[in-house]
């Protein structure tokens, strides 16, 4: 046995599966192809429907050898505690549906430890399920040593991908590290906690197909579904004890040594924070390249808690700033080669990491702080779940990242407390939006898979034309399956072929007729509830339709033309954009309708006006360019190699169908598409906006929807123009001039009503101006509909109107609000004059309070009706 690269193994593995007649597949994304399933978790998952016999390989291959790339979060506390747990790592597969089965299987792993890998066989153990007796005989007429064979239960020896499915019994191929490295119990076997025995390659035996309620049909035919973990097989022929010791993992350990300056050995609590992050962020680039973005939910919120893991680990590791871009280039170099989805999104990943630490790091110190303060405060070793959901809520911490900063302080986190919150939040939400929209929808209860079995999928002729002759073969009323649709009921209509498009990938349903011997129909939608089974949802306007009638179906053609020209926009926009924003623009969601179109791509920052203006430019450019659209069919595999683009989280089967602009846009596609672009016409942007802190949105118009949507813009600007009476592209220079006129004249008016005030001021002084006890001259008058401040202008404008140095005392209603203020010059105030005096005796009078300063104070109070009052007091202290 001699050291082996990560690299070196996994080629050796395929290729000695492939000379056993299996066929080199490519993993399949993170991103599953089953519902049931959050992400892939497994070589297995895109074999299922093999396994089930719906699908088959090509002759002559025995069948598949895969390195798939798998996430598991089940065990994530386990992560970084030990050298063997990961959340991302390499699956080696071989799989089997029927040709061959255990004793091939047994032999083969034996040849490929023993010959292949050179490991010796007496390091070598094996676990069987308990009643096996077929895979025991096995493993000893190989030449295993009987005393290196257990038996082990249901819980390590039986292997389900999910509560249903293919699954079976397995045996396990396990690794002796040596005794020194085990705990030392004379006990320990196979299936210890401890080092010493390392399980390295499972082989199930798939004969079961797990039902919902539990129990186990036998599948068709015999299996095989076999996992040899990449990491720990490398661990092994690298002779070290841990993954993260191995040729990939230490260079991204590495990567943390630098960036913190920490030395890897030498602490326990630093090892574990520096193996988190050299195991998430390999899950983040990954997840991320499989078109996974950041979110509240579902596998956006795996990948947003990783990150933020990652992110607090090196935090508290004392690393400032953004660092997980250092650890996303490691992982391109180092695993590009081999997963070349990596290379070709770089730029996304780069970019969704730095968002994602941009905003988490925008409230991650308050969050600590709320925390610190928290555990202060607190009685105990449990913190409320309240507290996490807090946290959670607001911080924006992952219930793992509070639970990881409590264990620090021998703190635990009440998670059934902090689930509760979780439940109520996502109860609230629920409530929120439970009138969706689609839930109308609904002319048949039953399964749609079962209708799909009896009457066989849908043809689907629409590429090619708008009408065709039709037979019926299903009807669909009041959620059952009937065999009559009379005048006046609304139902489904299911038939052998269809020239109507049925919604899919953003573009939605054709509507459109039917005409029966003797029936009419509208169809008003179109749907695909189950991958080939296409639903007229239908109003049957005259007559009676029947199971078996032959009816003439005719697409709404010009609608279907508006489709065609918005659909194919999206794909000369979605190329545009990466022209202009970069190659980390990808679909994120689209909508097509007759009369507009929407487009989703991911982008990190808002859009400028000057890009939209290049984006529209460069789309309508190769509008005008005329490119012909073709489409043809190909092999997934082919299309991905030749660089098609793909969309994220799109299901595609073996076949798929590609939509070529000429060349400079590839992409997969089964929408309805123009034969030429210059049929767009035009494309304008109506609008850009951001759904989401990763997602962007613009809305465009095409043909004449672009040409009404000019002609409304023009038509707005021309009314404009008439009013102000300037030609048509003089508006703005025009609205502008006169918009700083109006600033001038309000500014002018304003001066204009105190030069008036002042007038009129002028003309009443002389009968509100009195002479004071102490000689000097003093104003004493009502100012209505006047503020705290305008009285204060008001004694300015008084103050060099009176003869000599004087004061005065003024009061009135403003709205509703009675004010009064008094003023004196410094001679007044020689004189005896004191205003805050004043207006402490005279503000009871309207129920206030207030004074001041010798020279001015001022007062509000509540009693409008004793402003009078008040002045008459202030004559009788004055005057
Ligand atoms: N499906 C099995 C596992 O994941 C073997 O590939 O362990």
């Amino acid at each position: 046995m001699h050291y082996m690269t990560t690299a070196e193994i996994r080629e050796k593995y395929l290729r000695f599966f492939e000379e056993k007649g299996c066929k080199r597949m490519a993993s399949s994304s993170l991103v599953p192809d089953d519902p049931s399933l959050l992400l892939t978790s497994a070589g297995m998952v895109q074999f299922k429907p093999y396994f089930l016999q719906q699908k088959h390989l090509d002759a002559p291959f025995i069948g598949a050898t895969t390195a798939q790339k798998c996430v598991r979060t089940n065990d994530i506390d386990l992560i970084g505690t030990d050298g063997r747990h990961l959340s991302f790592f390499e699956m080696m597969g071989n799989f089997s549906f029927g040709a061959y089965f255990k004793k091939e299987m047994c032999a083969w792993a034996l040849e490929f430890s023993t010959k292949v890998l050179e490991l010796p066989i007496e390091r070598l153990y094996f676990t069987v399920f308990e009643d096996d007796d077929e895979t025991i005989e096995i493993w000893k007429d190989l030449g295993v040593a009987e005393d290196h064979i257990s038996r082990m239960g249901e819980e390590d020896n039986f292997w389900r991908a999910g509560p249903t499915g293919p699954c079976g019994p397995c045996s396990e191929l396990y690794y002796d590290q040596g005794v020194e490295v085990g705990c030392g119990d004379p006990d320990c076997a196979p299936g210890c906690d401890c080092d010493r025995f390392l399980e390295y390659w499972n082989c199930v035996f798939t004969q079961y197909d797990a039902q919902e309620d539990g129990s186990l049909v036998p599948l068709p035919k015999k299996n095989i579904d076999t996992g040899m973990g990449l990491e720990r097989i490398a661990a092994i022929m690298q002779g070290v004890q841990s993954n993260f010791d191995t040729d990939v993992l230490r260079g991204l350990v590495a990567v943390g040594e630098k960036l913190s300056g920490r030395v890897y050995g030498s602490d326990d609590a630093v090892d574990k924070s520096l193996r988190i992050m050299a195991d998430h962020t390999r899950s983040v680039a990954f997840m991320v390249a499989d078109g996974i973005l950041p979110s509240n939910e579902g596998r956006g919120y795996v990948l947003r808690r990783l990150i933020r893991r990652a992110v607090m680990k090196g935090h508290l590791l004392g690393i400032e700033g953004s660092f997980l871009g250092h650890y996303i280039e490691e992982i391109v170099k180092v695993m590009g080669d081999q997963y070349h989805e990596l290379q070709e999104n770089r730029e996304l990943i780069d970019r969704v990491v730095d968002s994602e630490e941009a905003r988490f790091g925008a409230t991650l110190h308050q969050g600590r702080a709320y925390l610190s303060q928290a555990l202060d405060e607190m009685d105990g070793t449990v913190l409320s779940g309240e507290t996490a959901f807090t946290l959670h809520d607001t911080y924006g911490f992952p219930f793992e990242v509070t639970a990881d900063i409590c264990a620090e302080e021998q703190v635990t986190v009440d998670k059934a407390a902090f689930d509760r919150c979780m439940d109520q939040q996502r109860d609230r939400a629920r409530r929120a939006t439970a009138h969706d929209a689609d839930a109308a929808w609904s002319t048949y209860d039953g399964s749609m898979s079962a209708i799909l079995e009896a009457v066989g999928a849908t043809e689907f002729i629409g590429y090619d034309h708008d009408d065709a002759d039709v037979c019926v073969r299903a009807l669909l009323h009041d959620g059952e399956r009937v065999d009559v649709l009379n005048a006046g009921e609304a139902g489904g209509v299911i038939c052998d072929k269809t020239p109507f498009y049925a919604e899919m990938g953003g573009e939605i349903g054709d509507i459109g007729t039917m005409m029966g011997s003797d029936a009419q129909l509208t169809v008003t939608d179109t749907k695909a509830p189950e991958k080939g089974l296409v639903v007229h949802h239908v109003t049957v306007t005259s007559g009676a339709i029947h199971v078996g009638d032959g009816v003439r179906a005719i697409v709404d053609a010009p609608r279907r033309a508006r489709i065609r020209r918005n659909h194919s926009a999206t794909h000369i926009l979605h190329w545009a954009l990466r022209q202009v924003l970069g190659d980390h623009v990808r679909q994120a969601g689209s909508y097509v309708a007759p009369d507009r179109l929407r487009f989703d791509f991911t982008h990190f920052e808002s859009v400028t006006r000057d890009q939209i203006c290049a984006v529209e430019g460069l789309a309508n450019r190769k509008i005008m360019e005329n490119h012909t659209v073709t489409t043809y069919e190909t092999g997934l595999d082919e299309a991905r190699a030749s660089g098609v683009t793909a969309l994220f989280g799109e299901k595609y089967g073996d076949r798929v169908r590609v939509v070529d602009m000429d060349g400079f846009s590839r992409e997969l596609c089964g929408g309805m598409h123009v034969a030429q672009t210059s049929e767009i016409g035009l494309i304008k942007i109506t609008s850009e906006s951001s759904v989401g802190a990763n997602v962007r949105r613009i809305e465009a118009v095409t043909s004449f929807d672009a040409l009404a949507y000019v002609n409304r813009i023009e038509t707005e600007l021309r009314n404009t123009a008439d009013v102000l009476r300037v030609p048509l592209f003089d508006v703005d220079e025009r609205t502008a001039a006169s918009l700083d006129q109006l600033k001038d004249l309000q500014t002018k008016m304003k001066r204009n009503k105190r030069v008036a005030v002042a007038g009129d001021l002028a003309r009443v002084l002389d009968k509100v101006t009195f002479t004071a006890h102490d000689g000097y001259p003093i104003v004493i008058m009502r100012s209505d509909g006047v503020d705290a401040g305008g009285l204060r202008n008001l004694w300015d404008i008084i103050r060099p109107r009176l003869t000599s140095a004087g004061a005065c005392v003024l009061a009135g209603d403003n709205n509703g609000t009675p004010l009064i203020m008094a003023a004196g010059s410094d001679e007044a105030v020689a004189a005896g004059f004191h205003a805050g005096s004043i207006i402490k005796s005279i503000s009871s009078c309207i129920k206030g309070g207030g004074g001041g300063k010798p020279t001015m104070a001022q007062a509000g109070g509540k009693s409008v009706e004793g402003i009078d009052a008040a002045l008459e007091q202030a004559k009788k202290m004055l005057l």
